[in-house]
């Protein structure tokens, strides 16, 4: 499967591909059999902020450990968030992570330029996107503020939501796809990323809304599939009402991370049974969250991998 193809058909069938991440690397096995057994098409992925401050060590270890239990028919391996400049301000080394990304295996990649102003986004996108389109594969990007992964406190989600705090501009995002070339955009319309400041991410995340009018005219305005981060502790009917307006891949970060990581409290040190609750609960997002039995078949590889 090429990782293009799928999210443009996934698109086309009005469907979405999940993408979770990969904080522990005892996560990548029972997620991928999660995401086979559900019959499924999904990434597994990792970013920058998940090796240097959780325990998934190096995009290469992940790629490594991806490798062992890869399941071809339903699953990629995809690179998330190496941002330009990281949620504690600090200039990034992005082309050295997205060449070692290439050559390790990765079938897609995310630039993260957000904190940036429009122009240098700009210029930082259209740069990750020669290094990923060289290597034939797709190159996702982002614009406006999908808030939670800095160290600050955020105002309460309701004020967020109300002033629509981070928002994508719909004109920008226009010129952004237009000029950069980006393949995938990742959108801010209410999603927030669940915490990553060691102090907070243990704390239940919001329940964030969605403005499925804004991700419509954002999708019109842009013409490229959208991503919807911030993917956990979305009600159910936003997020399906999102792919409908647009939205082809959502990321799922916290909602696995934190079962595997009470799992551990629980039962200190047992990691097969960590594992096991990762398995069952992405099962469980797949099948009864994010889609039902009818949305599922539809998106199997029967219609999603072959010819890809
Ligand atoms: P959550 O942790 O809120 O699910 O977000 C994950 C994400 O968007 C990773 O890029």
């Amino acid at each position: 499967m090429k990782a293009q193809d799928v999210v443009l058909k996934a698109r086309a069938a009005g469907k979405c591909i999940p993408a979770f991440n990969i904080p522990h690397i005892p996560m990548v096995r029972p997620i991928i059999k999660a995401i086979a057994d559900e019959n499924s098409v999904a990434m597994v992925q990792v970013a920058r902020v998940e090796w240097e401050k959780m325990s998934a060590q190096s995009l290469e270890r992940v790629a490594e450990e991806y490798h062992k239990y890869q399941d071809d028919k339903h699953t990629l391996l995809h690179l998330d968030h190496i941002p330009a400049g990281d949620e504690d301000y600090q200039r990034v080394d992005y082309v050295s992570y997205l060449k070692r990304a290439v050559n390790a295996g990765y079938q897609s990649v995310m630039i993260d330029g957000s904190r940036l102003s429009l122009d240098e986004n700009i210029r930082v996108t259209a740069e990750a996107v020669a290094i990923a389109h060289e290597a034939n594969i797709p190159c996702e990007a982002e614009l406006g503020a999908v808030m939670g992964h800095e160290n600050r406190q955020l105002p309460p989600y309701e004020e967020i939501f109300a002033s629509k705090m981070g928002f994508t501009d719909v004109e920008e995002a226009a010129k952004f796809a237009a000029e950069s070339c980006c393949d995938w955009l990742s959108v801010a319309a209410g999603n927030i990323h669940g915490a990553v400041a060691e102090a907070v991410r243990n704390q239940k995340k919001p329940e964030a809304r969605l403005d499925i009018e804004h991700i419509a005219a954002l999708y019109r305005a842009t013409g490229i599939p959208l991503v919807l981060h911030g993917g956990s502790g979305i009600q159910r009917q936003y997020i399906l009402d999102a792919i409908v307006a647009g939205v082809a891949k959502i990321n799922v970060g916290t909602e696995l991370r934190q079962t595997y990581e009470f799992a551990l409290e629980e039962k200190p040190g047992d990691i097969a049974y960590a594992q096991d609750c990762v398995y069952r609960a992405c099962r469980n997002y797949i099948a009864n969250y994010l889609m039902n039995t009818d949305l599922r078949d539809k998106i199997v590889h029967q219609q999603i991998g072959q010819g890809a």
